[in-house]
């Protein structure tokens, strides 16, 4: 059966653009896959908005692979000539809602997981949840529209003081098609 999953790596500049790079990671729940390039947004510009490709869910006896790819925008995600970046992207299922912080920008991310087998199939990365820098309140957060049929939601990731997401990276496995009989 094969295996689909994406951890992200999120670089965060500061407000000054020469501040030091960090990177954070999502816990790694699942390893499959290969790592994808490694993508910033322009200098200067930050990820401001976000979409998910995602494979709807194909039923119990099909192999998922949920979400496949996470664009982010490095600007307003509504103007047509903001540069976006993806990193790795999986063949299966299509790019869905845009989703902005614009004129905030993200600094943090959470991911919908499946740790391990449940049903027979595991689908790793599932959906992703975005924090905008203009919210008041921590907890508030953009939910993507991936999968929520499994898995959990895993920790949340944020940037510190001052920074904001700026690069990405995932993991995805190839597509294979395999089947269970
Ligand atoms: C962040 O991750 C990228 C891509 O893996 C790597 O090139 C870079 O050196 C890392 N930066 C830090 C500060 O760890
Ligand atoms: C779109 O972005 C460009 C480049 O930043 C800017 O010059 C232009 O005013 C923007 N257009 C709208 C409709 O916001």
């Amino acid at each position: 059966m094969s295996h689909n999953t994406l951890i992200l790596v999120l670089v965060l500049l500061g407000q000054n653009v020469i501040a030091e790079n960090l990177n954070i990671t999502s816990p790694p729940v699942t390893d499959w896959g290969e790592w994808g390039v490694f993508q910033k947004c322009p200098e200067e510009s930050r990820a401001q908005g976000f979409q998910l490709k995602t494979e709807e869910y194909q039923g119990m006896l099909v192999d998922d692979s949920a979400l496949n790819g996470v664009r982010l925008f490095c600007g307003d995600p509504f103007n047509d000539t903001t540069p976006s970046i993806t990193s790795s992207v999986g063949d299966n299922g299509n790019w869905g809602t845009v989703y902005s912080c614009y004129p905030g920008n993200i600094v943090g991310f959470q991911l919908r997981v499946e740790p391990f087998e449940r049903s027979g199939d595991e689908t790793a990365t599932n959906n992703m949840r975005v924090f905008c820098s203009q919210y008041e309140d921590e907890s508030r957060f953009i939910e993507g529209d991936g999968l929520n049929e499994f898995g959990e939601w895993g920790e949340t990731m944020r940037c510190a003081e001052n920074q904001g997401v700026c690069g990405i990276q995932t993991q995805v496995e190839d597509c294979s098609i395999t089947s269970m009989f």
